[in-house]
């Protein structure tokens, strides 16, 4: 177990011997998962046909589209999600995948809490925890349900519905981000961000160059190396992070980035609870589920951070990688 972990060292999800392989349709799914306490990212892979059970469990889900077409299946409605579309599936409610489209589909999928209640998915390099950290007991499990409900819903034959829960590609907005960042990092960052009532899911895009100083926010954070390299530092860790790793900044730890080649860099990042710092973050949520405020943080300025910058050097010869 690490804080960092590369996406060949994973194994796919699905192969889990708990896990029923013909309900999850595991000969046509690789999707390698990572999970902190809170939050859980994973990128995944599907064949054409692909078409898993029903499934439910106690944790929101986001799923984004990254390459590919893919239906998504929500108590019943059908959603067409193609490049650069989004969905969000609220906690205990049915959903299942089907690809419809005779191509392979890429996704990024987020969970919150981790679906991390498989004994044999926690002991794994899945578990971006270190030696001698403790690791909830309690994590939810993905609960399979009979074919029937999906048998059901397919035999409507309904066109694919729009609604809430759905955020279109083209009307996901930039954000530009400044302020607790720093002046030399201000304006080399952009992101698209997509939401729940518990966590975001967030693709953000730094220039190269790009050197953040220190922030911190009450919220865990996961990210997954989409392109490019990047290194990214907390006062205990300077994490060498290649094209491929997923990495984790703890709740409330200070963290700050440094993009070293003249590169663009892309990272998948969560956050749980919400992190509110991108101002065009768009929320996935119908109107039938009881919405209070919803808990969301904002990166801030720790406590002398230009003092903690100084670990950089420290770091230099001994950076962490996988
Ligand atoms: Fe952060």
């Amino acid at each position: 177990m690490s804080q960092i972990v590369n996406i060949s060292q994973l194994q796919n999800f699905y192969a889990s011997a708990e896990t029923p392989a013909d309900a999850a349709d595991a000969a046509r799914v690789d999707l390698r998962m990572v999970f902190g306490r809170s939050v859980a990212l994973a990128v995944g892979e599907c064949e054409p046909d692909y078409h898993p059970a029903p499934q439910i469990h106690a944790s929101e889900e986001i799923t984004y589209v990254a390459r590919g077409e893919l239906w998504v299946y929500v108590e019943g409605t059908g959603y067409l999600l193609r490049e650069g579309d989004a969905i969000r599936v609220p906690r205990m409610k049915m959903h299942w995948m089907w690809n419809r489209s005779g191509a392979k589909c890429t996704f990024y999928q987020s969970n919150c809490p981790p679906v991390a209640g498989d004994p044999a998915v926690r002991q794994s390099r899945s578990a971006l925890f270190d030696e001698g950290e403790a690791m909830p007991v309690d994590y939810p499990r993905v609960v399979w349900l009979a074919r029937k409900y999906s048998d059901e819903a397919e035999r409507r034959d309904e066109a694919p519905a729009e609604g809430p829960l759905v955020a279109r590609a083209a009307e996901l907005k930039t954000s530009v981000h400044s302020g607790a960042i720093g002046a030399a990092a201000s304006g080399k960052l952009t992101s698209k961000c997509v939401h729940g009532l518990e966590h975001n899911m967030t693709i953000a895009t730094r220039k190269g160059g790009y050197h953040s100083v220190p922030h911190i926010h009450d919220a865990e954070q996961i990210h997954y190396i989409v392109r490019g390299d990047i290194k990214i530092y907390t006062p205990e860790n300077g994490f060498d992070c290649r094209e491929g790793d997923f990495n984790i900044v703890p709740r409330n730890m200070p963290h700050w980035a440094h993009v070293t080649s003249d590169d663009e860099n892309i990272l998948l990042q969560v956050h749980t609870p919400v992190l509110g710092s991108a101002a065009n973050r768009k929320a996935l949520i119908s109107p039938d589920e009881h919405v209070g405020p919803i808990p969301t943080v904002y990166n801030m300025t720790p406590w002398a951070a230009e003092e903690i910058m100084q670990v950089e050097e420290k770091f230099a010869g001994a950076m962490r990688h996988t």
